[in-house]
């Protein structure tokens, strides 16, 4: 495998591609997701260089997003064909080895991947990676409190549950479908399933 560049040049590459209020956020998911891992016995490191390129391409989408996505072999779910915005991780996912500059695991890229509608195929770092881009500390929806309960969850998938009733309880207010990836990761990990 060919070397990657480092967390800190990642960074300053993913800092000359988005906002300033989008990198500040993505140095929230950084440090929550460093924070997630060891508490889970994960690698911290890799857990950081995935949360802060996650949101590289998030001013990147327009209508051609969907057929590009495809292109490059990805399964585009139909409310990402709705709402493009929603493949800023697929993006991310597609052009990964290239900003990296080498080859990037799989598993980085599933996880950047599925960060906006979240899957049962996402894996342990993009559960990590879900929570911490909802809760990180930047993230002004969330009380402390709020914040609080989902930290306390005493596994990744708990934490996901507690994120997914709250959203799903605003969905419902507002009138939104949930997506069916969405859906039947919720349904998984009601029923006691454990992402790996
Ligand atoms: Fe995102
Ligand atoms: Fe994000």
């Amino acid at each position: 495998m060919s070397g990657i560049i480092s967390y800190t040049e990642l960074e300053d590459k993913v800092k000359s591609m988005i906002k300033p209020s989008r990198f500040e956020h993505s140095l929230g998911v950084v440090e929550m997701s460093a924070y997630l891992a060891s508490k889970f016995s994960l690698d911290s490191e890799v857990a950081r260089y995935i949360g802060i390129y996650h949101d590289a391409y998030r001013y990147s989408c327009d209508e051609t997003t969907p057929s590009f996505c495809i292109e490059h072999g990805i399964v585009v779910f139909p409310e990402e064909k709705e709402n493009p915005m929603l493949l800023h991780g697929a993006l991310a996912a597609i052009h990964f080895p290239e900003d990296a500059e080498g080859d990037v695991p799989d598993f980085y890229r599933i996880a950047v991947r599925h960060h906006t509608l979240g899957s049962r195929d996402m894996g342990l770092y993009g559960a990590i990676l879900y929570i911490a881009d909802y809760a990180e500390k930047g993230r002004k929806h969330l009380s402390e409190k709020e914040r609080g309960f989902i930290l306390s969850q005493n596994s990744l998938e708990k934490m996901i549950i507690v994120i997914m009733d709250a959203q799903r309880e605003y969905f419902r207010k507002e009138g939104i479908a949930n997506a069916a990836v969405s859906d039947e990761l919720y349904s998984f990990l009601k029923n006691g399933g454990r992402l790996a």
